[in-house]
């Protein structure tokens, strides 16, 4: 199964400020939609309460210590980690890829150990309070640049050769 991060950082590698995104783009939300469209998503739970409703036509997977509102429902499923939202998308779901879609605290720790991040880079720089974590060149190549009107979509495949 493969661990898809999928995120939008400014020039200045914000991705949030007081809760919400900074900026906003149709072009990069449909791009985010058609992507995980059919693929569990994990979410933080603070991302979660931002974003206010589940995805549509994706399992959502929301990960929190403690009790989360509106979670009685199929679409969402609460986790106490993300080893344990990714053994079910692999045990239970059978998913061949899931896609990690914040926010930060959620990135810091997928970056560990993720297959691939997708990154769309918005062109301006943002006041933000939360940041995308450094992207190692060390851990991770360049795959595919794609460009779009607001973003260049940058592919990162994990560098496994052995340093
Ligand atoms: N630009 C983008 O691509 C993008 C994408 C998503 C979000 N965002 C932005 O990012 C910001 C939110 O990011 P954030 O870093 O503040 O919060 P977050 O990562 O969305 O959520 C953090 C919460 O997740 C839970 N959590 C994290 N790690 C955990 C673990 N190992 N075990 C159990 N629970 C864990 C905790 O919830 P509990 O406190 O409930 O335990 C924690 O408070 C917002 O501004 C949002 O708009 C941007």
């Amino acid at each position: 199964m493969e661990k898809i991060i999928i995120a939008a950082l400014a020039a200045n590698n914000t991705i949030g400020f007081e809760g919400k995104i900074p900026w906003h783009s149709a072009e990069e939300l449909r791009y985010f939609r058609n992507t995980t469209y059919g693929y569990p998503v994990i979410m933080g739970r603070k991302t979660f309460e931002s974003i206010g409703k589940p995805l549509d036509g994706r399992q959502n997977i929301v990960i929190s210590k403690r009790e989360v509102q509106n979670s009685a429902s199929d679409d969402i499923m609460v986790f106490n980690s993300l080893e344990k939202a990714y053994m079910f998308c692999r045990e239970n779901l059978k998913a061949d890829r899931v896609f990690i879609i914040g926010g930060g605290n959620i990135f810091n720790q997928a970056i560990k150990d993720a297959d691939l991040m997708f990154i769309s880079r918005i062109k301006n720089s943002f006041t933000g309070d939360v940041f995308f974590p450094q992207i190692s060149e060390n851990d991770w190549n360049i795959q595919t640049i794609k460009n779009y009107n607001d973003f260049d979509l940058i592919t990162y495949i994990r560098n496994t050769d052995i340093k």
